[in-house]
């Protein structure tokens, strides 16, 4: 799942707890071989006319049945929305004959994440759109280790997108994960820039986007996944019921609206949601579309720098 890049920002940063280095790399490991059972699910079931709640909701329980936790709602992000949609409350929408979609899943265990995703093209238009994502993640891949600038990386996936005719998605990162933290404050961009030099044992997901567009993303009227940003003290009962579910429930973690209708019962569940984001207790994470309205390609893994290469979680 994408981080949004903020001008002027360094990122999210946040808490989550310390724990043993090799334990966590255990962890790590551990939430990708149940995130890369949940992927070829997807690529199994995956294919025009299927329900994307339907979807959603299938990767979501194959994830608890495997053992692992759901790090975020099961992104299903189709043509020019390049992240963030995932299916709404009785969601009516299922993939079409022309749609690109991108199917960015997150598993966790203990809170330590793998963060992955892959993009299918059934409009027989896009294949090389969708082989550009996957080659600059290899490259990117290949360059990463402890000692790299962030900047080589991110510029060996720029020039591979350039290299077929597509642009990278400027604005959106890969980034740096920590317990129970989805996007820890460092990132891994999509073209040549930042400053940050690879340490070995940092964890990324890293996630180039390449598009038939404008080569930036813009926030769209969507929105149906959550976090929480600071908790407070709560007034509104309702309000207070559904930050304290949350709280226990996800522990920081991206969440979707419709988990959350068995908590509070609607129309009250998005008063709730309104009254804690207009608080700042919680951020929302709208769905991001390409400015130009190009078709968008995703390829994403979770991996721990090394010292001499990466190691791949997923
Ligand atoms: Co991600």
């Amino acid at each position: 799942m994408a981080d949004e890049r903020i001008e002027g920002m360094g990122g999210t940063g946040g808490g989550g707890e310390e724990a043993d280095f090799v334990e966590s790399v255990e962890k790590y490991a551990e939430a990708g071989r149940i995130a890369r059972q949940v992927l070829s699910l997807a690529r199994k079931k995956a294919a025009v006319g299927l329900g994307l709640l339907e979807l959603a909701e299938e990767l979501e329980k194959e994830t608890v049945r495997l053992g692992g936790g759901v790090a975020f709602p099961a992104n299903l992000s189709l043509n020019e929305e390049a992240a963030h949609r995932t299916a709404a409350i009785g969601d009516a929408r299922a993939i079409g004959e022309k749609d690109v979609i991108k199917i960015d899943v997150g598993v966790h265990a203990d809170g330590f994440v793998a963060d992955c995703a892959f993009t299918l093209d059934f409009s027989g238009q896009h294949g090389k759109l969708v082989e550009a994502s996957e080659e600059a993640l290899e490259n990117a891949l290949a360059v990463m280790r402890a000692g790299a600038p962030v900047r080589r990386v991110g510029g060996e996936i720029q020039k591979t997108i350039a290299a077929k005719g597509f642009k990278p998605v400027e604005n959106l990162c890969g980034h740096s994960l920590e317990q129970y933290v989805l996007h820890a404050g460092m990132e891994i961009p999509n073209v040549a820039r930042g400053e940050y030099v690879l340490e070995e044992g940092d964890v990324f997901a890293v996630e180039p986007f390449a598009t038939t567009g404008k080569g930036r993303v813009v926030e769209g009227a969507f929105c149906e996944i959550f976090s929480i940003e600071e908790e407070k003290p709560v007034r509104l009962p309702n309000s207070r019921k559904l930050l304290e579910f949350v709280s226990s429930e996800y522990k920081g973690l991206p969440f979707a609206r419709r988990w959350l209708t068995g908590v509070v019962a609607q129309p009250f569940l998005d008063l709730a949601l309104a009254d804690l984001f207009k608080q700042g207790i919680l951020v929302k994470y709208p769905v991001l579309c390409d400015e130009g309205r190009g078709a968008v390609s995703q390829a994403e893994t979770t991996v721990v720098v090394e010292q001499d290469s990466v190691k791949v979680m997923v």
